[in-house]
């Protein structure tokens, strides 16, 4: 069975608490419970994580390598500034979707910049937690494309 990581990044631990008109009231535990029952009707395993610290997420994308067969990457604020998350991705060779709870098109100009879009397959953003599992379907259809 295809095995994917989620991998979240720097604030997304207070998800449902942090600026809540922004993000929604949805926890990350939540968000990591909707994949789950997304994840088996769709035949895919997952691996779900989250941490705050970009070269966490760096070793966490070089360990994917092989071990995966896709992530979906919500890099929150790296993905705007990090060329190091960029590359590891590049090295893992896998393939990518960019995700955002957030329309970040409609923010702050400095969050229309993307590192991650440069390297990957999509990008997924202004659905909330919903974009989480649309991400998994995505994914799931490119993996079916790639190797039916
Ligand atoms: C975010 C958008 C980023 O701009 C922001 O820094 C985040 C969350 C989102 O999911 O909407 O931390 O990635």
């Amino acid at each position: 069975m295809p095995s994917v990581l989620i991998l979240n990044g720097p604030n997304l631990n207070l998800l449902g608490q942090r600026q809540p008109q922004v993000y929604g009231h949805t926890t990350l535990a939540e968000v990591e419970q909707q994949c789950r029952e997304a994840a088996g009707p769709l035949n895919l395993e997952i691996q779900f994580e989250q941490t705050n610290h970009e070269g966490g997420m760096v070793d966490l994308i070089h360990a994917a390598r092989g071990k995966h067969q896709g992530m979906i990457l919500n890099a929150g604020a790296y993905t705007h500034t990090s060329i190091a998350l960029m590359d590891a991705i590049s090295s893992a060779e896998l393939p990518t979707i960019e995700l955002h709870l957030s329309n970040v098109h409609a923010r702050e100009a400095f969050r229309h910049q993307s590192y991650i879009a440069r390297v990957a397959i999509g990008v997924i953003c202004g659905f909330g937690p919903r974009g989480y599992t649309l991400a998994l379907e995505a994914m799931a259809d490119h993996l079916a494309e790639k190797d039916p």
